[in-house]
């Protein structure tokens, strides 16, 4: 069981979610973050303090696509343990439709 970041964080990346993880598991990409499954413990605190609510558990349905996307780049991925100034434009990419398709990238941020 573990938590899963999902499309809405891409260009979102708020980063308020790294504050709270005891156990300090979220990886940074070029524009979204993702979660370690192998090392969240589920206990759900992150999910709330999410403003884009793009955090859930991966029990909900539909969510293979994005646990496997949270496991691949988790491990390429450099960890982020404090939040950092959010995108300029993040909430104008608050719910856009299709953001997977145009705006996902692999590459890594930089991490703390
Ligand atoms: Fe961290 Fe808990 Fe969120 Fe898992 S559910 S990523 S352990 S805050
Ligand atoms: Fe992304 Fe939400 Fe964290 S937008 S960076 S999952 S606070």
């Amino acid at each position: 069981m573990t938590y899963v970041v999902t499309e809405n964080c891409i260009k979102c990346k708020y980063m308020d979610c790294v504050e709270v993880c005891p156990v300090d598991c979220f990886y940074e990409g070029e524009n979204m973050l993702v979660i370690h499954p192998d090392e969240c413990i589920d206990c759900g605190v992150c999910e709330p303090e999410c403003p884009a609510e793009a955090i859930k558990p991966d029990a909900e349905p539909g969510l293979e696509q994005w646990l496997k996307i949270n496991a691949d780049m988790a491990k390429s991925w450099p960890n982020i343990t404090q939040k950092k100034e959010p995108p300029a434009d993040a909430k104008e990419f608050d719910g856009v439709a299709g953001k997977f398709e145009q705006y996902f990238s692999p590459n890594p941020g930089e991490g703390d």
